[in-house]
């Protein structure tokens, strides 16, 4: 039944309390600052784009998995140069497109790239969503089904360096791991197990 004193807030009737008094100084301090601070974060997003100097370049498109794992096929037979317990080693020339399938639970081919040399670096899945994470290296890229992923990297620094899956795509995801190898301009790769440059 309906009285006028009661508890139910009908957005009509005033809520009781204070709410309606000037909010104290370092309470609009405190919201003055996260607004500042919010501008500054605002900001930092095309600042970020234009001078953080570590955007992917973007290039994309739709591939079927089938045509994707063909053209890695015929980019392993262009290139390869030995293997590893069965997996290929493939070295293209700088400047070329290389190309890096995924699936459950392997990432084919190993690729042996130079320090310092451009490539185009093609990644895509042939079966479900894995996580491209080049380790120790800070480096992750989702890696989807039926889409061409081009990056343009440049190897930083020489050595052995593994891919991990760092998207869960079943069972065998920890078991993920694939391998980059990057020689430096004298044609040397430096070797490092366990974390340790030898
Ligand atoms: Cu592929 Cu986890």
């Amino acid at each position: 039944m309906p009285t006028a004193q009661s508890d139910t807030h009908t957005g009509l009737e005033s809520p009781r309390g204070i709410w309606w008094r000037p909010a104290h100084r370092a309470e609009k301090t405190w919201v003055a600052i996260a607004f500042a601070w919010c501008m500054v974060l605002f900001a930092m997003m095309p600042l970020w784009h234009l001078k953080g100097n570590q955007n992917p370049s973007g290039i994309r498109r739709r591939v079927e998995p089938a045509a994707f794992y063909r053209r890695t096929q015929e980019f392993i037979k262009q290139y390869q140069v030995g293997d590893d317990r069965g997996m290929p080693i493939v070295a293209p020339p700088p400047g070329s497109e290389v190309y890096l399938m995924a699936q459950t639970f392997m990432w084919t081919p190993i690729l042996k790239l130079e320090q310092g040399k451009e490539y185009t670096l093609h990644l895509s899945s042939l079966d479900v969503n894995h996580g491209f994470s080049l380790y120790p290296v800070n480096v992750n890229f989702q890696i989807l089904p039926g889409y061409d992923y081009g990056l343009r990297v440049t190897p930083t620094a020489s050595g052995d360096f593994r891919i991990i899956c760092n998207e869960f795509c079943g069972i065998g995801h920890h078991t993920m791991v694939g391998r980059v190898i990057v020689v430096d301009s004298a044609g040397q790769e430096v070797v490092f197990r366990g974390g340790n440059h030898e």
